[in-house]
Parts: structure tokens; sequence; C-alpha cells
């Protein structure tokens, strides 16, 4: 089974990427062919600051390589080292009507915000297409954001091989129900564009402060509490056994607890979880080049994989005479 993901390089990972995308992922490489991708010419629809967008993603790729994604087990690039993704959109935008581009969801969100669209904002869905048809993609691991931009793909996907004969794999998305819906410090969702985020990676203090944030409610100590409406309970599940979890939400209800203590077991618990990760990815960054390396040489690989399809499209479409 060939699995794809791509993500954007638009910031510092937090607790909610990590856990609804980046474990799920990393953990493909092990029963699946896996190929995961940094999508930065899809972030260019969101920043103009080049030197964001550079350092971001070799940010990202720091990120996936120090949490255990193994260049070896898996395809690991950044999307614009196979620039042929620009070609096969240039022909799916061929087949893919106006009208399914100003019904996505995310297209429609950023422009009620008051974004003036661009024609790449519009576009950004036949990008997302070409990567996950480049590859003949066949699951495609994704948060439930991210359904309808699927469902675009294979209406384009099967729009082509009506129009010009069977050319590529119809893909789908997976949307996993165990995973969690990592909620922020505010008790809403987890997301940078809320500002209560967790950050994996920052410095101590700044975790200990970040937690020490995290909101909960004014329930005297002696009186018992629910765990299940707690922001502090379902973040610290995270990082806890099931045996473990059930010990502390028997303090909850049994009264007593006091959430600062919580907050504490919950900064040692994730510095502890993150520390092999947190040295790895130190070591990582003394030498940027091989990181560059490791990069370009997945780059080759896809690349490779993409040559045979982007040529049966090619040939499909009349541009070879
Ligand atoms: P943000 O909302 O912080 O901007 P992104 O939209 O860049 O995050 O998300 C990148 C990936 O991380 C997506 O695949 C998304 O499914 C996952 N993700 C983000 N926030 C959460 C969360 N709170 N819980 C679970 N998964 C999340
Ligand atoms: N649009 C996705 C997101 O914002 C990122 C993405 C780009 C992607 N290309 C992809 C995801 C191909 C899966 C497959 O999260």
């Amino acid at each position: 089974m060939r699995v794809l993901s791509g993500i954007q390089p638009s910031g510092e990972l937090h607790i909610g990427n990590y856990f609804g995308m980046m474990k799920p992922m990393i953990e493909y490489q092990e029963r699946s062919e896996l190929f995961c991708f940094i999508v930065n010419y899809h972030a260019m629809t969101s920043v103009s600051d080049s030197q964001r967008l550079s350092r971001g993603t070799i940010e990202v790729a720091l990120d996936f390589l120090s949490l255990g994604l193994d260049p070896e087990k898996s395809i690991f690039w950044v999307q614009s080292d196979v620039p042929e993704v620009t070609e096969l959109t240039w022909i799916l935008n061929n087949v893919t009507p106006v009208g399914l581009l100003l019904r996505s969801h995310s297209y429609k969100d950023k422009t009620a915000q008051g974004i003036a669209p661009n024609h790449g904002l519009l576009s950004y869905p036949v990008l997302m297409a070409a990567d996950i048809l480049l590859y003949q993609g066949e699951k495609v691991p994704v948060g439930k954001d991210q359904q309808q931009h699927l469902e675009i793909t294979r209406d384009i996907a099967l729009k082509f091989n009506a129009t010009y004969g069977e050319t590529f794999v119809i893909p789908e998305a997976e949307i996993n129900p165990n995973i969690p819906m990592v909620v922020g410090i505010d008790g809403r969702k987890m997301s940078k564009s809320y500002d209560n985020t967790i950050e994996i990676f920052c410095e101590e203090e700044v975790l200990k402060e970040k937690i020490a944030r995290i909101v909960t409610d004014s329930t005297p100590v002696a009186a018992p509490k629910d765990p299940d409406k707690c922001n502090l309970f379902i973040n610290i599940s995270l990082f806890l056994e099931e045996h473990e979890k059930a010990a502390l939400a028997e303090r909850y209800r049994g009264g007593g607890l006091k959430y600062s203590e919580v907050k504490k077991e919950l900064f040692s618990r994730m510095w502890e979880y993150f520390r092999g990760a947190r040295e790895k990815r130190k070591n990582l960054a003394k030498d940027l080049d091989q990181i560059r390396k490791i990069l370009r040489a997945g780059a080759e690989k896809a690349r490779y994989r993409a040559a045979p399809t982007l040529a049966a499209a090619r040939k499909r479409v009349g541009l070879v005479y």
C-alpha cells in the first residue's frame, strides 16, 4: 500500500501536529511504502517572507527526522525539489472546473477572513491533486479539514481518466477516528491560529510557562472533579499509559487534587517524552548540509517514481509529438 502525505512548513511544531499528524504518519514507515513531503509550494499561498519559508522548510525536516522518520524506510523530500509536480498541475488545470475550486471550504474561509485571493490560493487543491496523483498515492492520511481537498483530487483524477483514458490511481483519504483532537491551553482545538499551542521543541522555561497557562475551572481543591471536562487531563493523557490514566481519573473524582500538581506532572512527562527527540534534533541541527543531502536524495527517489506517471500523462494529453 502506497501511503502519501504532505505537511506545510508553517511554524513551530506543536503537540496537536505531532499526535494528530506526524506520529501516525511516521508509524506508516514500518508497514507501508511511505511518501512524506514538505509542501513549500503550498506554503507560498500564505507565507510571503522568503526567509521564513526557507528556514521553515529546514525546521520541519529537522522535526520529522528527530521524531523518528527514517529516510531509509520512507521517501522524504521537499515538494519543490521535484518541479515535475508543477507540470502535472498545469495538465490537471485543464480538467478542473473553476466552480469546483470556488466551492473549496478553505478557499471560502480564507476569502471570508478578508484575505485577497490570488490565483495560487484558488489553485491550491489542483497542486495538491498533482502531489497525490504524480506518485500514484493510494492512501492519504489527513485531518478532517483536508477531506474536501481529497474529494477534489478524486474528482480531478476521475475526470482526467474519463477524458484521456485510465492514467491515475484514484486515491482514498484516511481519516483515522482514533487520532486524538488535541486541545489547546484555552480548551479550544490546539492551533497556531488560536495562539493556544504547546510547542514540542521550546525552551524548558517556555514550556513550564505554557503549561502553567492551561485554563482549568475553579472547583475547590477538596471537591471531586470531572477529568473528562478538564483540558489538563486531556493533555496529560497523551503521555500516560491506560492504567496511569485511570489512576489519575480516580484522583480527580476522589477530590483533593490540585491542578498545579497535575501541571507539574504534565511538564515532567512531556519533557521526558521528547527528551530523545530534543537531543537528536540538537545534533542534527549542527549540520544542515547533511539534512539538505538527505532531502535531495529523497527527491531523487521521488522523481524516479514520478517519471512514468508524468510521461504517461504527457502522452495522454498530446504533449508528445
Ligand atoms: P495549525 O492549526 O496549528 O495551523 P496545521 O493546520 O498546520 O496546524 O496542521 C498540520 C497538521 O496537524 C494537520 O494534518 C492537522 O490534521 C494536524 N493538527 C493540527 N492541529 C491539531 C490538533 N489540535 N489535534 C490534532 N491534529 C492536529
Ligand atoms: N493541504 C495539506 C494541509 O494543509 C498539505 C498537503 C499538500 C497534502 N499536498 C498534500 C496533504 C498531499 C496530503 C497529500 O495539511
